[in-house]
């Protein structure tokens, strides 16, 4: 018996199934919403398991052994989960990011891939499929994810140093692993690989400067997030956050750096690059200069929510349309109603918040969710 309170075990099932519109409107790969935002990208979460307890994403004395994660038939089937992608790419997705948890936990996750991968866009290119992993199993799964059809990969490593870094996974987990699981990647041709340091000032920020020195001059791009306040559990404070603009200014004075184009429209990180040529960092300003205005995400859950923001309370429960047996026409007619009266913008409106403060306690975790 605990006495916890754990608040996200409410909220997932705090869901609405989508109504299927009285018109079956045929996709036309070119959907928007209330404010205009196209749906490119697609990220879903296939477990809500993860073998690390990163402080600000699962915190342990929560995520304990008392902490009831979803059970295996709650999960999409892999079926389940490419028949979703099928439609959802018919609506515009161009990108296909799995995450968790940790996506690599997923048993079989190479098949998923596999399947994925046999799709096209809407306009008949190959997908951008890619995998937000925490690195731990990347060195023995690098080779199999290539073969299956990933295109690179995303890693996130909170900091170089042993001790730090220990600290923010609280698990134990050595650096030297994930180091090795990014040579890995590397050399199978997951690239470009890209760094995700989320900094959580008074805890990593020292880190910062080495975390750079590593990276510089390799082909990994590292990219310095603000720690956000996604989730009801990890206690958010703004004075946590580090500015983007403190970070470039921190690195600057090291090494000189040039602001560089997006890669294209909605981009979540501001490009820099070494003066010297020796490569590129990012900076995700999600707190102090949100990116709402040309958010063109779309996140599908690990028991297949669709949830149109980080940030939302609730999301829309496509698995119960999937199993009651909807047709694909039905299902694709019912997101695209979703996404038209779409008007999240959930972290404009927190800065715009003069108090800085929108306190919700009913938003979904990160873990569940998925980055
Ligand atoms: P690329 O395809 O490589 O450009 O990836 P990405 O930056 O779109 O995705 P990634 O998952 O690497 O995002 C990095 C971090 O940015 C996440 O871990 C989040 O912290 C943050 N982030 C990503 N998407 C959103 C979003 O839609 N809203 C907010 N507020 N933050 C986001
Ligand atoms: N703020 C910013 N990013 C977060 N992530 C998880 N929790 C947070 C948070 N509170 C992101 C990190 C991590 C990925 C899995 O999710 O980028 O690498
Ligand atoms: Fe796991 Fe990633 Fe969350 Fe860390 S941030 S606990 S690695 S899901
Ligand atoms: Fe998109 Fe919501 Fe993030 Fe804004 S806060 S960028 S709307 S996911």
């Amino acid at each position: 018996m605990t006495d916890k309170v754990i608040p996200i075990m409410d909220l997932r099932q705090k869901n609405r199934t989508p109504a299927i519109p009285a018109t079956l409107l045929a996709p036309t790969g070119l959907l928007t919403d209330r404010l205009m935002r196209p749906l490119h990208d697609l990220r879903i979460s296939v477990t809500d398991r993860c073998n690390f307890r990163c402080v600000y994403c699962m915190p342990k004395e929560l995520f304990d052994k008392d902490y009831q994660f979803l059970p295996q038939t709650d999960l999409l089937s892999f079926e389940e989960i490419t028949r979703m992608a099928r439609i959802f790419i018919d609506h515009g997705i161009e990108k296909i990011r799995l995450t968790g948890g940790e996506p690599l936990l997923r048993k079989h996750v190479e098949k998923l891939i596999e399947m994925l991968s046999r799709l096209k866009t809407h306009s008949g290119r190959d997908l951008d499929i890619t995998l937000t992993t925490n690195g731990s199993l990347l060195a023995k799964k690098a080779q199999s994810l290539k073969d299956a059809g990933l295109k690179r990969v995303t890693v996130s490593l909170d900091a170089i140093d042993e001790t730090t870094f220990r600290m923010m996974n609280d698990v134990d987990f050595p650096v030297a692993d994930v180091l090795h699981g990014i040579d890995v990647a590397h050399a199978v041709g997951l690239g470009p690989i890209k760094i995700n340091m989320v900094v959580k000032r008074g805890m990593n920020d020292q880190e910062i400067l080495p975390m750079a020195r590593q990276f510089k001059g390799s082909p990994a791009i590292l990219r310095f997030i603000e720690y956000m306040d996604v989730g009801a559990t990890n206690g958010w404070k703004m004075d946590e956050v580090m500015p983007s603009a403190d970070i470039i200014a921190r690195i600057s004075s090291e090494f000189s750096l040039q602001q560089i184009d997006p890669n294209y429209v909605g981009e979540t990180a501001g490009r820099w690059r070494y003066a010297d040529g020796s490569g590129e960092i990012g900076v995700i300003s999600s707190v102090t200069q949100a990116f709402c205005q040309d958010c063109s995400r779309a996140r599908l859950s690990t028991e297949g929510k669709l949830f149109t923001c980080l940030f939302a309370t609730g999301g829309h429960d496509l698995r119960a349309l999937m199993r009651a047996g909807h047709s694909d026409a039905e299902i694709s007619a019912a997101i695209g109603q979703v996404w038209h009266k779409r008007t999240d913008r959930y972290s404009e409106l927190r800065s715009a918040d003069t108090v800085g403060l929108p306190r919700s306690a009913n938003k979904v975790e990160m873990s569940y969710i998925g980055g």
